[in-house]
Protein backbone atom coordinates (compact mmCIF):
# COMPACT_ATOMS: atom_id res chain seq x y z
CA UNK A 1 0.00 0.00 0.00
CA UNK A 2 1.19 3.63 -0.85
CA UNK A 3 0.43 6.10 1.73
CA UNK A 4 0.68 9.27 1.83
CA UNK A 5 0.25 11.36 5.27
CA UNK A 6 -0.37 15.23 5.45
CA UNK A 7 1.35 17.52 8.05
CA UNK A 8 4.28 18.53 9.44
CA UNK A 9 4.14 18.53 13.23
CA UNK A 10 4.75 16.05 15.81
CA UNK A 11 1.35 14.63 15.34
CA UNK A 12 2.11 13.17 11.75
CA UNK A 13 5.59 12.01 12.92
CA UNK A 14 3.93 9.75 15.15
CA UNK A 15 1.55 8.94 12.22
CA UNK A 16 4.30 7.99 9.97
CA UNK A 17 6.44 6.25 12.83
CA UNK A 18 2.88 4.16 13.55
CA UNK A 19 2.19 3.29 9.39
CA UNK A 20 5.78 2.63 8.90
CA UNK A 21 6.00 -0.47 11.30
CA UNK A 22 3.16 -2.40 9.42
CA UNK A 23 4.31 -4.62 6.63
CA UNK A 24 1.25 -3.31 4.12
CA UNK A 25 3.03 -0.47 4.16
CA UNK A 26 5.29 -0.24 1.37
CA UNK A 27 6.18 3.16 0.16
CA UNK A 28 5.26 6.11 2.51
CA UNK A 29 5.25 9.78 1.44
CA UNK A 30 4.83 13.13 3.63
CA UNK A 31 3.90 16.41 2.84
CA UNK A 32 5.80 18.69 3.74
CA UNK A 33 7.21 16.81 6.57
CA UNK A 34 9.91 17.63 8.48
CA UNK A 35 13.64 16.28 9.77
CA UNK A 36 12.30 13.66 11.72
CA UNK A 37 10.05 12.35 9.29
CA UNK A 38 12.39 12.71 6.73
CA UNK A 39 14.39 9.79 7.79
CA UNK A 40 11.39 7.63 7.57
CA UNK A 41 9.56 8.51 4.71
CA UNK A 42 9.66 10.73 1.97
CA UNK A 43 9.18 14.23 1.83
CA UNK A 44 6.75 16.21 -0.92
CA UNK A 45 6.48 19.79 -1.14
CA UNK A 46 2.85 20.50 -2.17
CA UNK A 47 0.49 22.49 -0.74
CA UNK A 48 -1.45 20.69 1.31
CA UNK A 49 -4.63 22.64 1.92
CA UNK A 50 -5.12 22.38 -1.62
CA UNK A 51 -7.76 19.72 -2.44
CA UNK A 52 -6.18 19.50 -6.61
CA UNK A 53 -2.75 19.50 -5.94
CA UNK A 54 -2.59 16.75 -3.62
CA UNK A 55 -5.28 15.03 -5.78
CA UNK A 56 -3.08 15.26 -8.72
CA UNK A 57 -0.02 13.81 -6.20
CA UNK A 58 -1.61 10.95 -4.97
CA UNK A 59 -2.64 9.99 -8.47
CA UNK A 60 1.06 10.74 -10.20
CA UNK A 61 2.28 9.04 -7.39
CA UNK A 62 0.17 5.69 -7.28
CA UNK A 63 -1.12 6.75 -3.35
CA UNK A 64 -3.54 4.30 -2.21
CA UNK A 65 -4.44 5.85 1.12
CA UNK A 66 -3.97 9.80 1.90
CA UNK A 67 -4.21 10.36 6.00
CA UNK A 68 -4.64 13.75 6.78
CA UNK A 69 -2.97 15.20 10.50
CA UNK A 70 -4.31 18.71 10.58
CA UNK A 71 -7.38 20.93 10.55
CA UNK A 72 -6.67 23.29 7.94
CA UNK A 73 -7.07 20.65 5.36
CA UNK A 74 -9.68 18.85 6.52
CA UNK A 75 -11.53 22.75 6.89
CA UNK A 76 -10.56 22.99 3.24
CA UNK A 77 -12.37 20.40 1.83
CA UNK A 78 -9.27 18.41 0.97
CA UNK A 79 -10.86 15.29 2.13
CA UNK A 80 -14.02 15.99 0.09
CA UNK A 81 -12.03 16.52 -3.13
CA UNK A 82 -9.69 13.22 -2.44
CA UNK A 83 -12.94 10.90 -1.94
CA UNK A 84 -14.42 12.62 -5.22
CA UNK A 85 -11.28 11.40 -7.12
CA UNK A 86 -11.94 7.74 -5.59
CA UNK A 87 -8.75 8.01 -3.35
CA UNK A 88 -8.84 6.43 -0.05
CA UNK A 89 -8.83 9.10 2.61
CA UNK A 90 -8.81 9.32 6.32
CA UNK A 91 -10.40 12.47 7.44
CA UNK A 92 -13.75 14.20 7.56
CA UNK A 93 -15.72 16.15 4.92
CA UNK A 94 -15.57 19.81 5.20
CA UNK A 95 -19.55 19.69 6.11
CA UNK A 96 -18.46 17.22 9.02
CA UNK A 97 -15.40 19.21 10.03
CA UNK A 98 -17.85 22.40 11.44
CA UNK A 99 -17.59 20.31 14.46
CA UNK A 100 -14.27 22.12 15.13
CA UNK A 101 -14.35 25.13 12.79
CA UNK A 102 -17.90 26.23 14.74
CA UNK A 103 -18.41 26.43 18.45
CA UNK A 104 -22.08 27.49 17.73
CA UNK A 105 -22.57 24.07 15.53
CA UNK A 106 -21.00 22.02 17.80
CA UNK A 107 -23.75 23.54 20.26
CA UNK A 108 -26.21 22.98 17.85
CA UNK A 109 -25.59 19.19 17.26
CA UNK A 110 -25.52 19.33 21.08
CA UNK A 111 -29.00 20.50 21.93
CA UNK A 112 -30.30 18.23 18.76
CA UNK A 113 -29.20 15.11 20.81
CA UNK A 114 -29.68 16.25 24.31
CA UNK A 115 -26.07 15.65 24.54
CA UNK A 116 -24.45 17.40 28.09
CA UNK A 117 -22.44 20.63 27.60
CA UNK A 118 -22.23 23.74 28.88
CA UNK A 119 -25.41 25.92 29.03
CA UNK A 120 -24.82 29.46 26.18
CA UNK A 121 -25.78 31.90 24.02
CA UNK A 122 -24.67 32.77 20.25
CA UNK A 123 -24.06 36.17 19.62
CA UNK A 124 -23.62 38.57 16.40
CA UNK A 125 -23.69 41.68 18.45
CA UNK A 126 -21.66 42.93 21.27
CA UNK A 127 -24.44 44.64 23.30
CA UNK A 128 -26.20 41.05 23.97
CA UNK A 129 -23.49 39.36 24.54
CA UNK A 130 -22.68 42.15 27.25
CA UNK A 131 -26.12 41.98 28.50
CA UNK A 132 -25.90 38.20 28.18
CA UNK A 133 -23.11 38.10 30.23
CA UNK A 134 -24.70 40.65 33.31
CA UNK A 135 -27.28 37.79 33.26
CA UNK A 136 -25.16 35.41 33.87
CA UNK A 137 -22.00 36.77 35.91
CA UNK A 138 -18.98 35.45 36.22
CA UNK A 139 -16.87 32.88 35.91
CA UNK A 140 -17.93 32.76 32.52
CA UNK A 141 -16.42 31.11 29.11
CA UNK A 142 -16.25 33.35 26.14
CA UNK A 143 -15.71 31.77 23.08
CA UNK A 144 -14.93 33.16 19.24
CA UNK A 145 -17.00 31.28 16.83
CA UNK A 146 -14.55 30.17 14.43
CA UNK A 147 -11.02 28.44 14.23
CA UNK A 148 -8.88 30.77 16.17
CA UNK A 149 -5.78 28.68 16.49
CA UNK A 150 -6.46 27.15 20.03
CA UNK A 151 -6.72 31.33 20.97
CA UNK A 152 -10.27 31.86 21.09
CA UNK A 153 -11.21 31.16 24.59
CA UNK A 154 -10.84 33.70 27.18
CA UNK A 155 -12.07 31.65 30.71
CA UNK A 156 -13.01 34.91 32.63
CA UNK A 157 -12.66 34.79 36.54
CA UNK A 158 -14.69 38.23 36.39
CA UNK A 159 -17.71 39.89 34.52
CA UNK A 160 -14.81 42.58 33.77
CA UNK A 161 -12.71 39.96 31.74
CA UNK A 162 -15.37 38.58 30.19
CA UNK A 163 -16.64 41.80 28.35
CA UNK A 164 -13.40 42.86 27.85
CA UNK A 165 -12.82 39.75 25.68
CA UNK A 166 -16.15 40.54 23.77
CA UNK A 167 -14.89 43.60 22.63
CA UNK A 168 -11.69 42.01 21.50
CA UNK A 169 -13.64 39.46 19.96
CA UNK A 170 -16.02 41.73 18.48
CA UNK A 171 -12.94 44.53 17.68
CA UNK A 172 -11.24 41.64 15.36
CA UNK A 173 -8.67 40.33 17.85
CA UNK A 174 -9.59 37.41 16.04
CA UNK A 175 -9.96 38.43 12.68
CA UNK A 176 -13.05 36.89 11.10
CA UNK A 177 -13.27 34.24 13.89
CA UNK A 178 -14.60 37.08 16.19
CA UNK A 179 -17.85 38.40 14.23
CA UNK A 180 -19.71 35.65 16.04
CA UNK A 181 -18.96 34.78 19.68
CA UNK A 182 -20.85 31.63 21.76
CA UNK A 183 -20.41 32.29 25.86
CA UNK A 184 -21.06 29.43 27.76
CA UNK A 185 -21.35 28.63 31.25
CA UNK A 186 -18.03 27.86 33.50
CA UNK A 187 -17.80 24.32 33.82
CA UNK A 188 -15.86 22.89 36.78
CA UNK A 189 -14.00 19.44 36.93
CA UNK A 190 -11.10 17.46 35.09
CA UNK A 191 -10.88 17.52 31.57
CA UNK A 192 -9.63 14.50 29.60
CA UNK A 193 -9.98 13.65 26.02
CA UNK A 194 -11.55 10.99 24.61
CA UNK A 195 -10.69 9.46 21.13
CA UNK A 196 -12.76 7.69 18.96
CA UNK A 197 -12.64 6.80 15.30
CA UNK A 198 -15.98 7.15 13.01
CA UNK A 199 -17.12 6.03 9.83
CA UNK A 200 -20.16 7.71 9.53
CA UNK A 201 -22.12 5.26 11.53
CA UNK A 202 -20.20 2.54 13.50
CA UNK A 203 -17.33 4.22 16.09
CA UNK A 204 -14.40 2.44 17.91
CA UNK A 205 -12.56 4.44 20.64
CA UNK A 206 -8.87 4.38 20.50
CA UNK A 207 -7.96 6.02 23.74
CA UNK A 208 -7.99 8.33 26.10
CA UNK A 209 -5.24 11.29 26.92
CA UNK A 210 -4.40 14.14 28.99
CA UNK A 211 -2.53 16.91 28.25
CA UNK A 212 -0.94 19.95 29.46
CA UNK A 213 -2.28 22.99 27.89
CA UNK A 214 0.00 25.58 29.93
CA UNK A 215 4.04 26.43 29.42
CA UNK A 216 4.46 26.38 33.12
CA UNK A 217 5.11 24.06 35.44
CA UNK A 218 1.78 23.22 37.82
CA UNK A 219 -0.20 24.35 34.69
CA UNK A 220 0.50 28.02 35.29
CA UNK A 221 1.41 31.10 32.52
CA UNK A 222 -0.14 31.29 28.94
CA UNK A 223 -1.47 28.21 26.94
CA UNK A 224 0.22 26.70 24.28
CA UNK A 225 -0.44 23.86 21.44
CA UNK A 226 0.17 21.41 24.31
CA UNK A 227 3.35 21.00 26.48
CA UNK A 228 3.23 16.67 26.76
CA UNK A 229 0.45 14.88 27.57
CA UNK A 230 0.03 11.15 28.63
CA UNK A 231 -2.31 8.43 28.11
CA UNK A 232 -4.20 6.62 29.35
CA UNK A 233 -6.30 9.59 31.12
CA UNK A 234 -7.17 8.14 34.73
CA UNK A 235 -10.20 10.22 35.23
CA UNK A 236 -11.55 8.79 31.96
CA UNK A 237 -12.11 5.18 33.87
CA UNK A 238 -13.93 2.64 31.85
CA UNK A 239 -17.25 3.41 33.74
CA UNK A 240 -16.63 7.59 32.88
CA UNK A 241 -16.15 6.81 29.00
CA UNK A 242 -19.02 4.25 28.64
CA UNK A 243 -21.17 7.32 29.78
CA UNK A 244 -19.35 9.74 27.36
CA UNK A 245 -19.95 7.16 24.36
CA UNK A 246 -23.73 6.77 25.01
CA UNK A 247 -24.72 10.05 25.87
CA UNK A 248 -22.32 12.24 23.74
CA UNK A 249 -20.31 10.29 21.06
CA UNK A 250 -22.45 8.33 19.41
CA UNK A 251 -25.82 10.80 19.88
CA UNK A 252 -24.08 13.02 18.06
CA UNK A 253 -22.27 10.77 15.51
CA UNK A 254 -25.85 9.81 14.79
CA UNK A 255 -27.07 13.49 14.59
CA UNK A 256 -24.58 13.99 11.93
CA UNK A 257 -25.42 11.61 10.11
CA UNK A 258 -28.95 11.96 10.08
CA UNK A 259 -28.27 15.51 8.84
CA UNK A 260 -26.51 13.87 5.62
CA UNK A 261 -22.97 15.05 6.88
CA UNK A 262 -21.93 11.64 8.28
CA UNK A 263 -18.72 12.08 10.44
CA UNK A 264 -15.67 9.95 9.09
CA UNK A 265 -12.29 10.04 10.39
CA UNK A 266 -11.28 10.31 14.14
CA UNK A 267 -13.23 12.75 16.78
CA UNK A 268 -11.32 14.06 19.60
CA UNK A 269 -13.69 14.92 22.28
CA UNK A 270 -12.67 17.51 24.94
CA UNK A 271 -14.26 15.88 28.15
CA UNK A 272 -14.94 18.18 31.90
CA UNK A 273 -15.56 15.09 34.11
CA UNK A 274 -17.15 15.88 37.56
CA UNK A 275 -18.68 13.63 40.20
CA UNK A 276 -18.27 10.66 37.30
CA UNK A 277 -20.53 12.79 34.96
CA UNK A 278 -18.31 13.77 31.74
CA UNK A 279 -19.77 17.10 30.04
CA UNK A 280 -18.45 17.87 26.19
CA UNK A 281 -16.23 20.84 26.30
CA UNK A 282 -15.12 21.08 22.16
CA UNK A 283 -14.85 18.45 19.38
CA UNK A 284 -11.79 18.43 17.30
CA UNK A 285 -11.55 16.87 14.03
CA UNK A 286 -8.25 15.56 13.76
CA UNK A 287 -5.66 13.92 16.23
CA UNK A 288 -4.39 16.06 19.40
CA UNK A 289 -1.14 17.15 18.75
CA UNK A 290 0.79 16.72 21.21
CA UNK A 291 -2.00 13.42 22.04
CA UNK A 292 -1.93 11.59 18.93
CA UNK A 293 2.10 10.84 20.05
CA UNK A 294 1.06 9.17 23.17
CA UNK A 295 -1.93 7.36 21.31
CA UNK A 296 0.53 6.08 18.54
CA UNK A 297 3.02 5.00 21.01
CA UNK A 298 0.22 2.70 22.64
CA UNK A 299 -1.10 1.30 19.04
CA UNK A 300 1.60 1.08 16.67
CA UNK A 301 1.41 -0.81 13.71
CA UNK A 302 -2.22 -1.56 13.57
CA UNK A 303 -3.26 2.62 14.04
CA UNK A 304 -2.63 1.71 10.23
CA UNK A 305 -4.90 -1.25 10.10
CA UNK A 306 -7.91 0.90 12.31
CA UNK A 307 -7.69 4.18 10.14
CA UNK A 308 -7.80 1.82 6.63
CA UNK A 309 -10.80 -0.02 8.32
CA UNK A 310 -12.29 3.75 9.17
CA UNK A 311 -11.88 4.72 5.98
CA UNK A 312 -13.28 1.43 4.11
CA UNK A 313 -16.48 1.74 6.43
CA UNK A 314 -15.74 -1.76 8.06
CA UNK A 315 -15.29 -0.38 11.59
CA UNK A 316 -17.81 -2.18 13.14
CA UNK A 317 -15.76 -5.62 13.16
CA UNK A 318 -12.41 -3.91 14.13
CA UNK A 319 -11.00 -4.15 17.19
CA UNK A 320 -8.24 -2.41 19.13
CA UNK A 321 -5.37 -4.52 20.56
CA UNK A 322 -4.87 -3.06 23.62
CA UNK A 323 -1.92 -3.36 25.62
CA UNK A 324 -2.28 -2.81 29.60
CA UNK A 325 0.52 0.37 29.16
CA UNK A 326 0.80 3.89 29.20
CA UNK A 327 2.59 6.30 27.43
CA UNK A 328 4.01 9.88 27.82
CA UNK A 329 5.40 12.68 25.89
CA UNK A 330 7.25 15.67 26.83
CA UNK A 331 7.26 18.52 24.71
CA UNK A 332 10.39 20.71 24.15
CA UNK A 333 10.40 24.31 22.76
CA UNK A 334 11.90 27.38 21.94
CA UNK A 335 12.60 29.36 24.60
CA UNK A 336 10.14 32.28 24.85
CA UNK A 337 7.40 30.06 22.91
CA UNK A 338 4.42 30.49 23.16
CA UNK A 339 5.79 34.10 22.63
CA UNK A 340 8.90 35.26 20.30
CA UNK A 341 10.97 32.85 20.09
CA UNK A 342 14.14 32.04 18.22
CA UNK A 343 14.78 30.09 15.13
CA UNK A 344 17.65 28.58 13.45
CA UNK A 345 18.90 27.11 17.23
CA UNK A 346 21.08 23.87 16.78
CA UNK A 347 19.68 20.90 18.67
CA UNK A 348 22.78 18.24 19.58
CA UNK A 349 22.10 14.62 21.07
CA UNK A 350 19.13 13.77 19.01
CA UNK A 351 20.40 11.50 16.82
CA UNK A 352 21.74 8.99 19.51
CA UNK A 353 18.62 8.45 21.65
CA UNK A 354 16.92 5.38 21.21
CA UNK A 355 14.41 4.94 18.25
CA UNK A 356 12.31 1.43 20.00
CA UNK A 357 8.76 0.33 19.57
CA UNK A 358 8.42 1.93 23.42
CA UNK A 359 11.16 5.38 23.05
CA UNK A 360 10.90 8.04 20.03
CA UNK A 361 12.05 11.16 19.80
CA UNK A 362 9.25 12.39 17.36
CA UNK A 363 10.16 16.09 15.45
CA UNK A 364 7.96 19.01 15.14
CA UNK A 365 9.60 22.27 14.05
CA UNK A 366 12.91 20.90 12.86
CA UNK A 367 14.97 20.70 9.61
CA UNK A 368 18.31 19.78 8.82
CA UNK A 369 20.91 22.30 7.51
CA UNK A 370 23.65 20.25 6.31
CA UNK A 371 24.57 18.24 8.88
CA UNK A 372 22.55 19.96 11.76
CA UNK A 373 18.97 19.72 13.14
CA UNK A 374 17.97 22.97 13.66
CA UNK A 375 14.88 24.78 15.19
CA UNK A 376 11.92 26.09 12.77
CA UNK A 377 8.81 26.43 15.14
CA UNK A 378 7.67 27.04 18.76
CA UNK A 379 7.40 23.08 19.49
CA UNK A 380 10.26 20.91 18.51
CA UNK A 381 10.20 18.07 19.74
CA UNK A 382 8.00 15.77 21.41
CA UNK A 383 9.93 12.75 23.69
CA UNK A 384 7.86 9.91 23.85
CA UNK A 385 8.18 7.26 25.95
CA UNK A 386 5.81 3.87 27.17
CA UNK A 387 5.81 1.50 29.61
CA UNK A 388 4.06 -0.68 32.37
CA UNK A 389 3.37 2.11 34.89
CA UNK A 390 3.19 6.24 34.28
CA UNK A 391 5.81 6.00 36.43
CA UNK A 392 8.13 4.01 33.98
CA UNK A 393 6.78 6.28 31.12
CA UNK A 394 7.79 9.15 32.68
CA UNK A 395 11.06 8.03 33.53
CA UNK A 396 12.29 7.01 30.49
CA UNK A 397 11.02 9.96 28.60
CA UNK A 398 13.16 12.19 30.91
CA UNK A 399 16.11 10.32 30.62
CA UNK A 400 15.62 10.44 26.73
CA UNK A 401 15.51 14.74 27.78
CA UNK A 402 18.27 14.52 29.39
CA UNK A 403 20.53 13.74 26.63
CA UNK A 404 19.15 16.19 24.53
CA UNK A 405 22.13 19.43 24.16
CA UNK A 406 19.90 22.26 23.57
CA UNK A 407 20.59 25.46 25.23
CA UNK A 408 17.98 27.50 23.66
CA UNK A 409 15.31 25.35 24.28
CA UNK A 410 13.02 24.02 26.97
CA UNK A 411 10.66 21.59 28.77
CA UNK A 412 8.22 21.69 31.34
CA UNK A 413 9.68 19.12 34.50
CA UNK A 414 6.69 18.38 35.52
CA UNK A 415 4.44 16.52 33.03
CA UNK A 416 1.97 14.08 34.35
CA UNK A 417 1.63 15.36 37.55
CA UNK A 418 -2.03 15.01 37.83
CA UNK A 419 -1.90 11.62 37.39
CA UNK A 420 1.06 11.00 39.04
P1 LIG B 1 -11.67 24.87 23.75
O1 LIG B 1 -10.83 25.49 22.68
O2 LIG B 1 -13.13 25.02 23.56
O3 LIG B 1 -11.23 23.48 24.11
O4 LIG B 1 -11.28 25.64 25.08
C1 LIG B 1 -9.96 25.70 25.54
C2 LIG B 1 -9.92 25.40 27.00
O5 LIG B 1 -10.73 26.34 27.72
C3 LIG B 1 -10.49 24.04 27.37
O6 LIG B 1 -9.58 23.03 27.24
C4 LIG B 1 -10.88 24.27 28.81
O7 LIG B 1 -9.76 24.20 29.65
C5 LIG B 1 -11.35 25.70 28.80
N1 LIG B 1 -12.81 25.76 28.63
C6 LIG B 1 -13.49 25.86 27.46
N2 LIG B 1 -14.81 25.88 27.68
C7 LIG B 1 -14.99 25.81 29.01
C8 LIG B 1 -16.14 25.83 29.88
N3 LIG B 1 -17.38 25.94 29.39
N4 LIG B 1 -15.92 25.74 31.20
C9 LIG B 1 -14.68 25.67 31.71
N5 LIG B 1 -13.57 25.67 30.96
C10 LIG B 1 -13.70 25.74 29.63
N1 LIG C 1 -3.22 19.52 22.18
C1 LIG C 1 -4.46 20.13 21.87
C2 LIG C 1 -4.88 20.05 20.46
O1 LIG C 1 -4.29 19.40 19.62
O2 LIG C 1 -5.88 20.67 20.14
Amino acid sequence: MNILILGSGGREHALAWAVKQNPKCDRLIVAPGNAGMAELAECADININDGGAVCVFAEENAVDFVIIGPEAPLAAGVADDLRAAGILVFGPSKAAAELEASKHFTKAICDACAAPTAGYGHFTDAEAAKAYIRKEGAPIVVKADGLAAGKGVVVAMTEKDALDAVDDMFGGAFGGAGAEVVIEEFMDGEEGSLFVLCDGTDVLPIGTAQDHKRVGEGDTGPNTGGMGAYSPAPVLSAEVEARAMEEIIKPCVAEMARRGTPYEGVLYAGLMIKDGAPRLVEYNVRFGDPECQVLMMRLGAQALDLMQACAEKRLSDAQVNWADDHAMTVVMAANGYPGSYEKGTVIKGVDALPQTSTQMCFHAGTAMKGTDLVVTGGRVLNVTARGPHLEAAQKAAYDMVDQIDWAEGFCRRDIGWRAL
